[in-house]
């Protein structure tokens, strides 16, 4: 059966379309490769066609939307991204009926962290991804404050900052990262996969 994953979370950079693409990078990163489909929800947003390790569809109204869930929904095997539903309360409805999961990232900031505790009441399906979180011990130290505002059940282990992220969203910056997000991608997707309760040989191609 599909998957659906939906990161969620207010408008404004909090890491949706990030994570979104990253996930669906390492699932077609995998040594069995998953197959996966980034739907944009954003309407600012223009969705890309080239050559990834995944697709890209647009879903930038509800109408799109629904029309791409009912075709990935009938495929057997692959893991369905919805990038940013939640910032639009028309799509919330359909999405949260959906997912599988909905993760909500943050950046370790006092606002980011205020705005995803009350993102987590609102939704209450969602697990938070903190995300962009410093490596560093020292530095680590410093916004561990912001990670312990969350309750330790609803939220993931920090995901690391990444440089090359940047790039992720545009043809050329994805050519040139590509690899180097493999490993880290990977990491993400089977963690993701994990909270959400879904074995990964459920999404691999079968073995011919
Ligand atoms: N793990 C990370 N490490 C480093 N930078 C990150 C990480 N996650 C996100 N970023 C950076 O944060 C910025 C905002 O991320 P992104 O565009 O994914 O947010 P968004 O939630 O989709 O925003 P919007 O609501 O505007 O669509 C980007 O510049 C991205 O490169
Ligand atoms: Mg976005």
């Amino acid at each position: 059966m599909a998957k659906v994953i939906a990161l969620v979370g207010s408008k404004g950079g909090s890491g949706k379309s990030s994570t979104a693409h990253l996930i669906a990078h390492g699932a077609g990163s995998l040594p069995r490769p998953i197959n996966a489909v980034v739907l944009t929800t954003d309407p600012e947003e223009e969705p890309r066609d080239d050559p990834r390790r995944y697709l890209v569809r647009d879903a930038r109204t509800p109408a799109l939307l629904l029309a791409e869930l009912e075709h990935w929904l009938a495929q057997d095997r692959i893991l369905v991204l919805v990038d940013g539903a939640a910032a639009r309360p028309d799509l919330d409805a359909v999405v949260q009926d959906v997912a599988d999961m909905a993760l909500l990232p943050y950046k370790p900031a006092a606002q980011d962290a205020e705005r995803a505790v009350l993102n987590l009441e609102r939704l209450a399906k969602a697990v938070a991804l903190p995300t962009a979180w410093p490596r560093h011990p020292g530095t680590a130290r410093r916004v561990r404050r912001w990670l312990e505002m969350v309750p330790e059940k609803r939220r993931m282990a920090p995901f690391p900052a990444l440089s090359k992220l940047d790039g992720l969203l545009s043809a050329e910056g994805y050519q040139a990262a590509a690899y180097d997000l493999a490993a880290p991608a990977r990491g993400l997707v089977l963690e993701v996969l994990a909270r959400a309760g879904i074995d990964p040989a459920e999404l691999e191609e079968p073995r011919a």
